[in-house]
Parts: structure tokens; sequence; C-alpha cells
């Protein structure tokens, strides 16, 4: 794992544009994983700038996102559908139909998952995933616990997940308590991972992937077993490890 340090929040978000906007000027035809929360949003402003001033093209570009919560339909505002067309797909010019979010309206979830999965195969599988973790380690909606193994999924999220969350929500209440998430397999099979981390609050979570043992108690650790990840980390995020 290649490790690029950032001196605080602004200057990862920066650095992780530029990386992202290099790949998408240097490539013919290429799939992005995407996350959602508050680690990417600086992230996908500065790609937005880069649109405007460099004229940056997103036609060739199709993109997968992690997850999405359970029981809402996409033009609901806390839908990660939503989230994403608010602070990136609307602002450049990407065709949408090459934009995909898990379905967390579907009629039948669990099929959902399956169809997400394979529409993921019949692509080509995704070439650069962004990824952000949660405070306890998490990847997607990956939980503590999660099997290596697992691919799409339906996820019922943990009460820390949803407490961390609920900061979009008018209360706790009305945080969804399942999400649809790749799954961890998934997540390996993307042939380039970008993990962004930033704040005191993951910083545990760093030291452990950094330092710790690979195991399913913390998801996160599994990227040691990935061949080409690069973390792009803030100080105080780093301030845990050794
Ligand atoms: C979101 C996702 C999650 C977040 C994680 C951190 O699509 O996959 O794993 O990356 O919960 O969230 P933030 O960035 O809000 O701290």
């Amino acid at each position: 794992m290649k490790l690029i340090e950032a001196k605080d929040y602004e200057e990862m978000s920066a650095k992780a544009a530029e990386y992202l906007a290099n790949k998408i000027h240097t490539s013919k035809k290429i799939t992005l994983g995407l996350a959602t929360g508050g680690t990417p949003e600086g992230t996908y402003r500065n790609l937005i700038e880069d649109y405007m001033q460099n004229d940056t093209s997103y036609r060739h570009v199709t993109t997968f996102n992690l997850d999405e919560y359970v029981g809402l339909a996409g033009d609901h505002p806390n839908s990660y559908r939503y989230f994403m067309n608010k602070k990136l797909f609307d602002h450049i010019d990407i065709q949408k139909s090459n934009t995909y979010v898990p379905r967390g309206n579907a009629r039948d979830i669990k099929q959902e998952c399956l169809d997400y999965e394979k529409l993921l195969e019949d692509k080509s599988g995704i070439d650069l995933q962004l990824l952000g973790i949660g405070s306890n380690g998490h990847i997607g909606f990956n939980e503590p616990g999660t099997p290596f193994d697992s691919k799409t999924h339906v996820v019922e999220l943990t009460p820390s997940t949803r407490e961390a969350n609920a900061r979009y929500f008018s209360s706790l209440e009305q945080v969804p308590t399942k999400a649809i998430s790749m799954g961890i397999a998934t997540i390996m099979k993307a042939r380039e991972i970008l993990l962004l981390v930033s704040g005191e609050k993951k910083s545990e979570a760093l030291a452990q992937l950094l330092e710790g043992d690979i195991t399913e108690k913390n998801p996160v650790s599994v990227l040691k077993k990935h061949l080409n990840v690069t973390i792009i980390a803030d100080h105080a995020a780093l301030a845990a490890k050794k």
C-alpha cells in the first residue's frame, strides 16, 4: 500500500481529485467505483472545479456507487443517488445512464443485489475504486464481521453507523436500518483502490489498517491483500499511527 500524506481535509481532497482527474484524462474508457459521505465531498467539489477550468470530459466514464439505503427512492434527499447527482453528476458532462447506484426502493432487494453484482461483471468491473472508512473500519457498509468473500448484499446497519450518519437526517429514527452494499469481495475485485482518510475520528481505524492484523473484525484490513492500493490520509487521521 502506498501512503500519501496530506496536511488537512482540503489538501487530501485536492490530491485525490488530481489523482482521479489524471486517470480520467489519460484513459479512453474508465469505470470508477464511487463513495458517498463527508470524506469524498471535497474531492467531488475539486473535480467539478477541474471540469469547469480544464474541460475534463466524463463522456467516457462509467460509475458504480458502493451502497444505498434500503427504502429510499433515488429522488429522496437522503438517498445516495440524490447525493451523487447533487454533489457531482449534475455538474459534469457524464451521461447519467452510465452512472449506477443500487436501487434502494427495488421491490425485491435481494434480486437487486444479484443484479447489481451481475451488471458490474457485465461492464468488466471497476478500474479505480474510491473508498472512505467508518470509524469502526467499515468499507462500503460492510460492518465488522462481514465475510471477506461477500458480494453485493443487504446489510443491517450497526447503531454506531446509524448514529454517525444521523447528521444528514432530521433525527436518528429517520436513518434507515438497512442498506445495499457492494461486498468485500466485490470491492477487492477493483483493479485499483484509492482510500481517503481524514480526521481524528478515523485515526484508530487507519492505525489498525497500517499496523494491525488482517481480520474480518476490521473490514478495511482486507486492503492489505490488494496489490494496488493508494491511501491519501491527512495528519489528524495519521495521529494514532506509531
Ligand atoms: C459511503 C461508504 C461509507 C463511508 C464511511 C465514512 O458510500 O461507503 O463506507 O465511506 O461511512 O463516511 P464519512 O466519509 O461520512 O465519514
